[in-house]
């Protein structure tokens, strides 16, 4: 009967080594522990047998038991590391493959978007972006942009001045700067001509309402050289509107007035919501107000007496001529992008500011 075992013990061995999984291993065990299984068997009539071979059989057959359980379970350990060492290599996650893109966290304001596509479009015609302190002196927002004293604009209830108690006369008494023109004066003090720079920046009133806020944001524009003619100013602002505005646009200037131009003009825009100022249901257009032509910006031909102030730093007026423009970048990005109220651009509603960009 020991003979037996040790057959049994010898053969299970090898089928125990042989296994080459964790599946067959198990298969194997059944077939050699298992309830129906010769071994067990074996071990559970050593009573039945004669009485001198009881001993002898049980301690055999036990012995096997133990050994082929604990060779079991070695080699369970053996096959399951592997197994798991290759199920490892094969889900193994490339980390070089591209991940999700990251969502976008923000966004540029309409502002600043509009700000920088009016700067393209400068910088692409040749000038230079400048700019300039918001807080100004009266000599730069007025005296040497040839306002008169006598100017509505210079009065306290239509410009901040730093400090309330102010002399309004006085060349250097601090206020917000009412518009980005100073810094033509500026510009031109810095550097002799040809000149050709856009100054966008931040601008201050004291007015409130659907159409104004007390701070806003302008882009000036000078150009200085010679031979500046009212042509250049033209298809300056003929290329610039049809950039921002698309390729279809025409400009028309009309006569206006601003104290540090001579000519001044106004610069429309042909309509771009219609046709001669008509929907195409035959209503009028609400945005040009059937008018057909839409004002973006004050604009005209530099006045000599501004060149008088500069004179020293190369700008004789004999000489050199020069056209300059100023345009509210609100005004351009609401008339671009359809906003019925400037506030909407301040009142940082993530609905709103989420539509552009
Ligand atoms: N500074 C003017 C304003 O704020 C705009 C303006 C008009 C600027 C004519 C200019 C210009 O440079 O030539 O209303």
């Amino acid at each position: 009967m020991t003979d037996r075992i040790a057959q049994i013990r010898t053969e299970a061995e090898g089928a125990i080594a042989a296994a080459a999984n964790t599946q067959t291993l198990e298969d194997v065990r059944i077939q050699y522990l298992g309830r129906k299984a010769e071994l067990p068997n074996l071990l559970r009539s050593v009573a039945e047998l004669p009485p001198n071979e009881r001993a002898a059989t049980g301690k055999a057959a036990n012995e096997a038991r133990k050994a082929l359980e604990a060779a079991i379970e070695q080699r369970t350990e053996q096959l399951a590391a592997q197994e798991l060492d290759q199920r490892l290599q094969r889900d193994r996650v490339d980390v070089t493959l591209p991940g999700d893109p990251p969502p976008q966290i923000g966004r540029l304001h309409l502002i600043t978007q509009t700000r920088r596509e009016i700067e393209d479009v400068f910088i692409g015609l040749g000038f230079n972006v400048a700019e300039g302190p918001e807080v100004e002196t009266v000599y730069y927002n007025f005296d040497a942009l040839n306002h008169a004293p006598t100017h509505p604009a210079r009065l306290m209830s239509d410009t901040f001045y730093v400090a309330p108690t102010s002399d309004i006369f006085d060349p250097d008494t601090r206020l917000l700067r009412v518009h980005t023109s100073p810094m033509q004066v500026r510009a031109m003090e810095s550097q002799p001509p040809p000149l050709y720079i856009i100054v966008p920046g931040r601008t201050y009133r004291p007015d409130n309402d659907a159409t104004h806020t007390p701070q806003f944001h302008q882009v000036e524009g000078l150009a200085v050289d010679t031979d500046i003619t009212l042509g250049d100013l033209q298809g300056t602002l003929l290329a610039f509107a049809r950039a921002i505005f698309g390729e279809d646009r025409q400009v028309r200037l009309r006569p206006h007035f601003f104290p540090f131009t001579e000519p001044s003009v106004e610069v429309d825009v042909s309509c771009f919501n219609c046709t001669d100022g008509v929907m195409p249901d035959g209503s009028h257009c609400p945005l040009c107000r059937g008018s057909a032509w839409i004002e973006i910006l004050g604009s005209g031909m530099v006045d000599p007496n501004v060149f008088e102030y500069v004179r020293e730093y190369g700008y004789d007026p004999e000489q050199i001529q020069g056209f300059a423009f100023g345009m509210g970048i609100e005004r351009i990005a609401m008339l671009k992008h359809g906003v019925p109220d400037l506030r909407m651009l301040y009142d940082n509603d993530v609905r709103f500011l989420e539509q552009f960009g």
